[in-house]
C-alpha cells in the first residue's frame, strides 16, 4: 500500500513492473501534454498510417487543448497545394513570431537614448554571442515580413478571398499591413546611425506637412518629442516600435485570424458556383486532417524559412550600420526604406501636401473600403476583369514611384559635390571613399592637382617638369592659388605654412591612382565642372594625425530649367560676373556682384569692341569661379588602411 493518500506511480511499478508502468507513465504525459494523443497515436500520424483508435484520436488536441483550438481540424483537399493560399498568410504569421523572438533578444542589449544606443549597437556586433546574427536575423525578417504581407494582400485581391462574407477579414488585414510597415520603420531610428537618422527625418518631415499647420506641427511634435529628433524622439520611436504598434498589431492579428478561421480558407475561386461560399462545408472524401499533413507541411515551411533567412544573414546580408548619428551632416542621396518609397517617388510629383499625405491616406482609405464597394458577386478570373486590371494597375503605379522615390531619380546632386563624396565618403557607406585605404605612409604633405595628370598624360615625359613648374607658376600669377588657399583658410580653417604644389613621389602609386581618378571624375563631370581642377591637400597637424583636403575648383555654368546650356559644339556655357571697365565688379544694391548669363561686348569710345592681344573682343564680364572642399582626418592607425577592397 502507498504511504501516500492516493495511488502513487511506486504503486503502479509494484502492481504493473517497472517496464509497464514507466510506458505507461510517458504515455499519459504525452497525452496530456498533446491535449489527447498518446504514443501509438503520434507514432501512427507521423509515419502517415490510419488511427487505429477510434473515435479519432486526431481531433482531440483541437477539441481540447489551447494552440490548436485555433486552428482547423482537417482542410479541403483543394487547398492544400501551394495554390491558391502560397503559404503566404501562414508565413505572415510566422513572421510575426520571428521578428517578437529576436527582437526580445535585441531588447536585452538596447538602451533607447541617443547617449547608449549606437555603442549598443556596436556591442552587439561585437560582443554579444550571435549578436549580430540576431541583429541581422531581425533586420532581414522585417524586411522580408513587408513584403510577405504584402503579396499575401495581393494574393487574397486575386483570389477575389475579400468578397463576402470575408470583407472584415481584409479590413482587418489593411490594419495588420499598416502596423507592419509602421513596425518596420519605427524599428529604423533604434540603431541612431546616420542612415536612421535621416530616413526617419524624411519620413516625421511627411507627416509635419499634414495640412492645417497647426495639425502637422503638433503630430510633428508629438511624434518627434521636440521640433527634431532627439532623446526624446528616440524614446517615442522605440516605444511605439517595442510597445505601442505590437500592441495594435496582437490584437488586430487576434481578429484577422478568428475571422479566418471563422470563415474558413476559401476554395480557389473556379471549385465553386458562382456566389457560393463552401469553405466550411467539406465533403467526408476531401478532408486532409490538420494532424499530421498540414501541420507537417507547416513545420516544413517555417524551417525552409528559417533556413533560408540564416544562410543568407551569415554569408550575404548584414544589416547595415552606418556612423554615429549626426543632425549636422546630411548624407548624400538619402532615401525613405524600400517600402515608403512609393510615396517619397509620389512626392516629386509636385504639391508636398497632396502626394505626401492625401495620397498615402487615400491609397490606405481605398484598400479598406474596396471590398464593400466591389459587391460583385462572382470570384472567377474571368469575371473579375476590371478588379484585376485595377490590381494590375495599382501594382504598377506602386512600382513607378517606388523607382521614382530612389535617391538617382530626379533629384540633380551636383557634381562638385560628388566628386568630393566619392573621395572622402565615410567608411559606413556602401561604399568607402577612395582617399582612405591609400597608405598612411604614402600621404606626404604637401598640394597635389589632378593638373599633374593631364599633363602626364598630354605631354611628353621629357616636358613634364618644366610644364608642371609652369603650371605652379601661372595659378600663383593668375590668383587661383591666392583663392583657394584664402578660402580653405576662411572656411575650412586650414593654415599651409611651408606647403607647396609638388607632383606626387614615386612611391606613392595608390595616392597616384586616387589622384588619376580625381582626374577621370572631373572629366567626366567637365560640361558641368567647366574648366575644372582638383587638389588634393595633405597636411600633417600631429605626428601620426593628417588632414586630407580636397578641393575642386572650376567656372559655374548657365542652367536653363534646370539643365545645362549648351554651345553649338556642345560646350558648356559659363556664367559671367559683370565687371566694370576699369575692371571692377557691377554690385547690385545689396553690395553682391552682378551676375550676368551672357558675356557683354568691350567698347571703345566709337563704340567699337575692343579686341585683346589675340584679336578676340573683349567683354566686360569674367566667369563666376566656384570652389568646393571637405576634409577628413586620417590617424596612422584607422582601420581603412587595412580594409579589403580598397585600392
Ligand atoms: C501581419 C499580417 C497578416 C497576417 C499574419 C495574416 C494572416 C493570415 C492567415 C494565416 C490567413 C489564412 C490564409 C492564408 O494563409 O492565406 C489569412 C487570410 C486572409 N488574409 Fe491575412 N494576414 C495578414 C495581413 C493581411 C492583409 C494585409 C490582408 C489584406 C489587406 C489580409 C487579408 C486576408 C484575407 C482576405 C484572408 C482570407 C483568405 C481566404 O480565406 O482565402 N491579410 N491571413
Amino acid at each position: 500500500m502507498s504511504i501516500l493518500p492516493f495511488p502513487s506511480f511506486l504503486d503502479d511499478i509494484k502492481e504493473k513492473g517497472l517496464k509497464k508502468a514507466v510506458f505507461e507513465g510517458i504515455d499519459e504525459v504525452m497525452e496530456r501534454l498533446t491535449a489527447g494523443m498518446n504514443i501509438q497515436d503520434v507514432r501512427e500520424a507521423l509515419r502517415g498510417e490510419a488511427p487505429t483508435r477510434k473515435p479519432n484520436p486526431r481531433l482531440t488536441p483541437h477539441a481540447d487543448g489551447f494552440w490548436l483550438h485555433m486552428r482547423p481540424s482537417y482542410f479541403h483537399k483543394d487547398m492544400t497545394g501551394l495554390y491558391p493560399t502560397f503559404r503566404l498568410g501562414w508565413l505572415s504569421a510566422y513572421f510575426v513570431f520571428f521578428e517578437t523572438i529576436t527582437g526580445m533578444l535585441l531588447m536585452l542589449w538596447y538602451t533607447p537614448s541617443p547617449d547608449a544606443a549606437y555603442g549598443n549597437m556596436l556591442a552587439i556586433l561585437s560582443n554579444v554571442p550571435l549578436g549580430q546574427l540576431m541583429r541581422d536575423l531581425h533586420r532581414l525578417g522585417a524586411e522580408g515580413m513587408v513584403l510577405i504581407v504584402w503579396l499575401h494582400m495581393l494574393r487574397t485581391f486575386l483570389t477575389g478571398s475579400y468578397k463576402k462574407p470575408r470583407q472584415f477579414t481584409w479590413f482587418t488585414g489593411v490594419v495588420l499591413l499598416i502596423c507592419t510597415m509602421f513596425l518596420s520603420f519605427s524599428g529604423y531610428l533604434l540603431p541612431w546611425d546616420q542612415l536612421a537618422l535621416w530616413a526617419v527625418t524624411i519620413g516625421a518631415s511627411m507627416i509635419e506637412a499634414t495640412p492645417p499647420p497647426i495639425v502637422g506641427q503638433t503630430l510633428n511634435l508629438l511624434l518627434r518629442g521636440g521640433p527634431d529628433i532627439g532623446a526624446n524622439g528616440l524614446l517615442r520611436f522605440y516605444l511605439l516600435h517595442v510597445l505601442a504598434v505590437p500592441a495594435v498589431l496582437f490584437v488586430f492579428f487576434g481578429v484577422h485570424y478568428y475571422k479566418v478561421v471563422i470563415h474558413g480558407f476559401s476554395l480557389p475561386p473556379q471549385k465553386e458556383n458562382i456566389g457560393e461560399d463552401t469553405a466550411k462545408r467539406v465533403p467526408l472524401d476531401k478532408r486532409v486532417y490538420y494532424i499530421p499533413d498540414i501541420l507537417t507541411s507547416e513545420i516544413m515551411w517555417i524551417a525552409v524559412t528559417t533556413f533560408v533567412l540564416v544562410v543568407l544573414c551569415i554569408w550575404f546580408f548584414h544589416a547595415p550600420l552606418e556612423n554615429h548619428a549626426d543632425s549636422q551632416v546630411t548624407p548624400l542621396g538619402t532615401t525613405a526604406p524600400w517600402y515608403f518609397l512609393w510615396i517619397q517617388g509620389a512626392l516629386k510629383l509636385g504639391d508636398k501636401v497632396f502626394w505626401g499625405i492625401v495620397f498615402p491616406n487615400l491609397v490606405i482609405v481605398l484598400l479598406m473600403v474596396y471590398p464593400y464597394v466591389d459587391t460583385q458577386i462572382s470570384r472567377r478570373y474571368a469575371h473579375r476583369r476590371v478588379a484585376i486590371t485595377l490590381c494590375a494597375l495599382f501594382v504598377s503605379i506602386m512600382t513607378i514611384f517606388s523607382y521614382m522615390g530612389l535617391a538617382e531619380y530626379g533629384v540633380n546632386t551636383s557634381a562638385d559635390v560628388e566628386v568630393l563624396h566619392e573621395l572622402v565618403m565615410e567608411p559606413a557607406h556602401s561604399h568607402l571613399g577612395i582617399i582612405r585605404p591609400v597608405p598612411f605612409d604614402e600621404l606626404v604633405p604637401g598640394i597635389y592637382t589632378t593638373e599633374q595628370i593631364r599633363l602626364e598624360r598630354e605631354v611628353h615625359p621629357d616636358d613634364f617638369a618644366t610644364d608642371f613648374a609652369d603650371y605652379g607658376t601661372r595659378i600663383q600669377e593668375n590668383g587661383d592659388a591666392a583663392r583657394m588657399l584664402d578660402f580653405l583658410s576662411r572656411v575650412q580653417h586650414l593654415s599651409l605654412p611651408g606647403i607647396s604644389l609638388r607632383a606626387v613621389p614615386a612611391a606613392s602609386e595608390h595616392l597616384h591612382n586616387v589622384l588619376d581618378r580625381f582626374y577621370e571624375m572631373m572629366e567626366h563631370e567637365r560640361l558641368e565642372l567647366r574648366n575644372g581642377t582638383g587638389y588634393i591637400i595633405i597636411t600633417a597637424p600631429q605626428p601620426n594625425l593628417i588632414r586630407v583636403d580636397v578641393v575642386v575648383l572650376w567656372e559655374e555654368v548657365l542652367l536653363r530649367s534646370g539643365h545645362l546650356a549648351l554651345d553649338a559644339n556642345g560646350d558648356s556655357i559659363p556664367r559671367f560676373w559683370e565687371v566694370n571697365e576699369d575692371g571692377s565688379f557691377v554690385l547690385d544694391e545689396a553690395g553682391r556682384n552682378i551676375i550676368v548669363d551672357e558675356p557683354i561686348p568691350l567698347l571703345d569710345a566709337s563704340g567699337n569692341p575692343v579686341l585683346d592681344e589675340n584679336g578676340v573682343a573683349r567683354t566686360l564680364t569674367v566667369p563666376v569661379e566656384r570652389i568646393n572642399s571637405q576634409f577628413i582626418y586620417l590617424h596612422r592607425n584607422a582601420e581603412y588602411f587595412h580594409r579589403p577592397g580598397g585600392n
